[in-house]
């Protein structure tokens, strides 16, 4: 005998056996859920909206579906806070408006019980979404035990805590926000490629060899053979845009960074366009594009959700083109007078990579994103286009957020040249074998092409202005951080 932990009616057939058995639990589950749905109708009428678009049911009766977010009780008045995923509303229950079990249920409640609530929806001018709901019925799904509370309450928690609890925490208002935000941005992303006669082509996340050097890969063992989690789509979709023209790939990237910053994340997401016949200056103006539609994107769409985060959107409004693009001479020159000035520790020396103080210092003096192009070959990847003004530079750029955020795009010109790029491939001491296909690339058919890659998460803590980008993903993978 088995008991049936939803209504507790007794099988005499084992689980994990035949088709018929099968077809009495699909039978039994239907009725039940027949059963349930024609309670639910009797209890519930109403049709079921989300929070969201409730302002579309004024004063009339409506279902919505979620969990208790905050209870406030003054006597014989109840204030439940309903949260449903799509926004938060206030119910009101007066004790002698509805049954005493309906104002019991409710009463004493705690946070995050499953609900399924019916009310009459309220114009209310004082209530944040602008509607009140009318409680006259509810329904708790599983009520969280006192004994074994929720852990995320309304007071503060260390990161610590949260980081612990992320998969709770995510529930709370300004997380889910940020997560509206990211999904509107990878949504923009998509559409402004998708619109500009881009094709997505997806690279591999198994490869065989480097992209981005040789210091932060991955090991996978496949079967038996050396591989690594992708770095970059970069060079696998600069064989697709020898196919196709334009292309893009947006998918998961992966640094085994020893940083402890907050900007870095060993796995992050990444979009990457990459285009044959693309000079310096066109993939500038691409990326100057690209983050304008972005802001723009989140100012029509999430300006809520922006707000429910605390974003200074001013500082957004000012996001549009032309961008101020400065070579590195003139960045290492301002890094320099900072120094003088007393606003940077260390002096910097022409040929070092700009490290996360000097970006931060140099997008600062900026209120639109800073494009700094020309690096030093030496602290660039090996398959950029050498400047053939200056060969010692590569036509490459960063572009830097302003507000302090630092590097958001890399990209660069690609190398044309067969045999400086396998010269390349023998100074950075990369194994030529894995390489072959690539060099093939500038043996068919070799053009003039470029792209970039942009950091999603990072795009997402300078549009939402986060501290750090671990609240950008709903779950971020980090040196020390493995769980959830
Ligand atoms: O500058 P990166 O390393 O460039 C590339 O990978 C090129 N292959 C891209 C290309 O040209 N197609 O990385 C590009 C962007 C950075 O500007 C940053 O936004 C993000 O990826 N990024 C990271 N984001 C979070 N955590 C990390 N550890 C990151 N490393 C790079
Ligand atoms: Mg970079």
């Amino acid at each position: 005998m088995f008991l049936c932990d939803l209504c507790g009616e007794r099988f005499k057939l084992k689980h994990c056996c035949t088709a018929e058995f099968e077809e009495i639990l699909e039978s039994h589950f239907s009725v039940r859920s027949a059963t349930s749905a024609v309670q639910g109708f009797d209890l519930m009428s109403a049709p079921v909206s989300t929070i969201a678009e409730i302002g579309k049911h004024e004063g009339q009766s409506v279902t919505i579906r979620g969990w208790l977010y905050n209870l406030r009780e003054s006597g014989k008045l109840l204030f439940p806070q309903f949260r449903d995923g799509s926004g938060v509303i206030q119910g009101v229950v007066p004790k002698n408006a509805v049954p005493p079990e309906i104002f019991d249920a409710i009463k004493g409640l705690t946070q995050e019980s499953s609900v399924i609530v019916e009310g009459k929806v309220r114009a209310d001018k004082r209530a944040p979404g602008g509607y009140e709901l009318d409680v006259s019925n509810v329904q708790v799904l599983q009520r969280v035990p006192e004994t074994d509370p929720y852990p995320i309450t309304p007071k503060e928690h260390g990161t610590d805590f949260l980081m612990e609890h992320r998969h709770l925490w995510l529930r709370s208002q300004r997380q889910a926000a940020i997560l509206r935000v990211r999904a509107e941005i990878i949504r923009a992303a998509r559409d402004f490629f998708d619109s500009n006669g881009f094709t997505l082509t997806d690279p591999p996340i198994i490869t065989p060899a480097a992209c981005e050097g040789t210091t932060t890969l991955f090991p996978v063992d496949y079967f038996e053979e050396q591989a690594y989690l992708t770095q970059s789509g970069q060079l696998y979709i600069e064989a697709t845009a020898m196919a196709l023209g334009k292309v893009y790939s947006f998918g998961p990237t992966f640094r085994a960074e020893k940083s402890k910053t907050r900007r870095h994340l060993t796995e992050f997401w990444m979009v990457e366009p990459e285009v044959a016949y693309a000079t310096l200056d066109d993939i500038m103006d691409l990326a100057e594009g690209l983050l304008s539609f972005l802001v723009k994107r989140c100012l029509e769409r999430r300006r809520t959700d922006l707000q429910t985060i605390g974003r200074d959107i001013t500082k957004l409004e000012k996001i549009e083109p032309p961008f101020p693009r400065i070579t590195y001479d003139e960045a290492v020159m301002a890094l320099q007078q900072g120094h003088a000035q007393g606003k940077l520790e260390n002096k910097f020396e022409w040929g070092g990579d700009l490290g996360s103080p000097d970006e931060t210092y140099l997008s600062s003096q900026y209120d639109k994103p800073v494009m700094v192009h020309r690096y030093p070959a030496t602290v660039k990847a090996f398959y950029m286009e050498p400047d053939p003004q200056r060969p010692e530079l590569a036509l490459c750029v960063d572009v830097l957020a302003p507000e302090g955020y630092g590097e958001i795009i890399g990209g660069s010109q690609r190398m044309a040249s067969h045999d400086l790029l396998l010269q390349r491939i023998h100074e950075h001491n990369l194994p030529e074998e894995a390489f072959k296909w690539y060099l093939d690339l500038r043996k068919y058919g070799s053009v003039p092409h470029g792209g970039f890659g942009m950091g999603i998460e990072r795009a997402v803590a300078w549009i939402c202005g986060l501290e750090h980008v671990r609240e950008t993903i709903p779950f971020p993978r980090m040196l020390y951080r493995l769980y959830p």
